[in-house]
């Protein structure tokens, strides 16, 4: 049977180097002719933790021209966001009926704020909204609305994925086996460092940009922070940020060689401007269609209405299905 992967991007933030090598080009590669490929934007998602609007609005504009910069082709995937199908929302109540309120308490998420809430003495729902609660809920639709069989997720996200099955096998058990339970791909780890060495992150405030200038991109990698090792001084590899971010641009050969240049001393600056050449060689080409994109004002929404038009169909269709199935059918 064809595979039909999905998988939805949260709309927070503008995409950066560790996003780039964790997330999007993981993603990117698993597109065949042989599968069918969903991806989304969950700009609903990102109400749960942004509440400006002017900030949800660019971070659906950045996030998009990353993917779509990146390779991510709307002729070989489907592309849409999960605002423009609302069928989202009919099959989340309908599932919000049989999913156990139990089980969205153990959703790690969930329980590390409350965590923290009783730590700190405060009440242990303060700053939890029915959002955050019912997240795994809307994610479970994001995925049912289209029968996916296989959802590329990071391993943050394997809980969900298993709460996404619970909650499906509930429903078809209780009216009929409507509902595909999707298979998990969860992607190994990939943790990029930060210009402090610690993952790469904007709560760290430690990210390299991605689709910004050459000169940008130069300053970012000048902040990487190394130890006082002179020029000339042999240095170690292993837990060097440099070399870590390097591994993920080079090629075997070019790793290899790096290596040996830390143990006959490399300055500093020279991996660092290596390390620029590596990226920049690799960034170049996205760079170049973010910028041409990002002058055509229309491309986007026109991209989003293509998208949804070409999978909601499915969506009416489902929803019509399983409204049937417990009983509050269409007037006709
Ligand atoms: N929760 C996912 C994340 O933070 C994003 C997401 C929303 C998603 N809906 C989804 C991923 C459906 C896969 C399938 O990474």
């Amino acid at each position: 049977m064809r595979k039909r992967i999905l998988t939805g991007i949260t709309t927070t933030g503008t995409p950066h180097i560790g996003n780039y090598i964790g997330a999007i080009k993981p993603a990117l590669e698993l597109v065949s002719p042989d599968n069918d490929s969903y991806f989304f934007l969950a700009d609903y998602h990102a109400l749960i933790k942004q509440t400006n609007p002017a900030e949800i609005e660019a971070s659906v504009k950045n996030v998009a021209l990353a993917w779509l910069s990146s390779g991510l082709d709307p002729e070989q995937s489907y592309f849409y966001r999960q605002s423009d199908i609302p069928e989202v929302h009919e099959l989340t109540w309908l599932l919000n009926c049989s999913a156990a309120k139990g089980l969205l308490n153990r959703a790690h998420a969930y329980k590390a704020i409350v965590a923290e809430n009783t730590q700190s003495g405060s009440d242990e729902d303060k700053a939890i909204n029915m959002g955050l609660f019912s997240y795994p809920v809307l994610m479970a639709a994001d995925i049912l609305i289209f029968s996916a069989t296989h959802v590329p997720v990071g391993p943050d996200q394997a809980q969900h994925m298993e709460m996404t099955r619970d909650i499906a096998g509930k429903f078809n058990h209780t009216y009929s086996n409507l509902l595909t339970l999707p298979e998990a791909i969860i992607q190994s780890e990939i943790s990029v460092p930060g210009n402090d060495g610690r993952k790469m992150s904007k709560s760290y405030n430690n990210i390299i940009p991605f689709l910004c200038s050459e000169k940008a991109l130069q300053k970012s990698i000048s902040k990487i922070v190394t130890n006082s090792l002179a020029p000339g001084e042999s240095k170690d590899y292993k837990a060097c940020t440099l070399f870590q971010l390097y591994s993920f641009f080079a090629n075997a050969e070019e790793i290899n060689n790096m290596k040996q240049s830390y143990k006959d001393g490399i300055g500093w600056g020279d991996v660092k401007k290596d390390l620029f050449t590596a990226i920049n060689n690799e960034i170049l080409p996205i760079r170049e269609k973010y910028i041409q994109f990002n002058d055509q004002p229309d491309l986007l929404n026109d991209l989003f209405s293509d998208g949804a038009r070409k999978v909601r169909p499915h969506a009416q269709e489902l929803v019509g299905r399983l409204r049937e199935a417990v009983g509050i059918l269409k007037i006709v």
